[in-house]
């Protein structure tokens, strides 16, 4: 965030997790840390940094979500809820990318979270896309239903790697609809400042997060400003064809021609 992101999401935390934990001010770090009773700590967040921090929880239950975001309501300035994560601890128990398998329940949990807390701190989800474009746009439709502030997606299956360029066609589909009235976040294969300003143009996303290009450099949020202007040229030093050879992977030429997912490539969740 010192760098320039709006907001910083925390890793995913299971909600049932925050049951055991006490809240503590740590006045060495001038953190807030939750910590189970065996001392094990599960989240530090910067005090002056709250208003701009999500929670992402993993969840399978409505009541589960709202009793972790109460625990932690006073210190967060938003709660996120994953639905895009295909790995076996989240899915095996319901969560992450198998809740996009079990829409009433997802319905139900952001639904008990928005009338809970949206009139407090923000309340959106992060979804995946699934194997037809009709489906993915039905299930937004559906997550907007239940008042949700905003969406984020990334743009591939639950049985896709990230080795599989991400579809940023599909988000400009859905975008392109005018159904969707939320802001969507997008978000695959943003590794420069070049890329992200070729994401948001393309697909008209109202903003992106960044996962492996933050890791890769933190200070890829410094250009924020010239990002988010879609039809101002770069401001940089560098040339752009440099940063395309050199920082772009895979090249974003690719994912703009790329066609929607096929039938045969969407073979439901990876089994890890
Ligand atoms: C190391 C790592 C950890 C991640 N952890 C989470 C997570 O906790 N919650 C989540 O929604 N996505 C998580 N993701 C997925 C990213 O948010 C993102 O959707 C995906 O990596 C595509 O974006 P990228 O191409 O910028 O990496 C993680 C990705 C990486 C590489």
């Amino acid at each position: 965030m010192r760098h320039g992101a709006d907001y910083v999401f925390s890793e995913e935390i299971i909600d049932r997790k925050f049951s055991q934990c006490v809240r503590l001010e740590n006045e060495l770090l001038g953190s807030i840390d939750y910590v189970t009773r065996d001392g094990y700590l599960v989240l530090r967040l910067r005090k002056e940094e709250k208003e701009r921090f999500i929670l992402q929880i993993g969840t399978n239950n409505a009541e589960t979500a709202c009793q972790a975001v109460d625990k932690l309501a006073q210190d967060i300035g938003g709660v996120d809820v994953n639905m895009g994560c295909p790995k076996k601890f989240s899915t095996q128990g319901g969560m992450g990318s198998a809740l996009m398998r079990d829409l009433e329940n997802a319905k139900a949990i952001m639904g008990a979270l928005v009338t809970r807390f949206a009139g407090r701190m923000s309340v959106s989800c992060k979804i995946r896309v699934l194997r037809t474009f009709e489906d993915t746009l039905a299930y937004v439709l559906a997550m907007q239903e239940t008042g949700i502030h905003w969406i984020s997606i990334h743009p591939r299956t639950a049985a896709e790697e990230s080795k599989v360029p991400a579809r940023w066609y599909t988000v400009k589909r859905l975008l392109d609809t005018k159904l969707i009235k939320i802001p969507v976040l997008g978000s695959g294969d943003l590794f420069s400042p070049l890329c992200i300003h070729k994401y948001l143009s393309f697909t008209g996303a109202s903003g992106c997060i960044l996962a492996r290009g933050a890791i890769h450099n933190p200070y890829i949020f410094k250009l924020k400003a010239s990002l988010l202007n879609r039809s101002a040229k770069l401001v940089s030093t560098d040339n752009e064809d440099d940063w395309k050879e050199s920082v772009c992977e895979p090249d974003p030429s690719t994912n703009l021609q790329q066609q929607e997912p096929k039938e045969e490539e969407s073979k439901g969740p990876k089994k890890d």
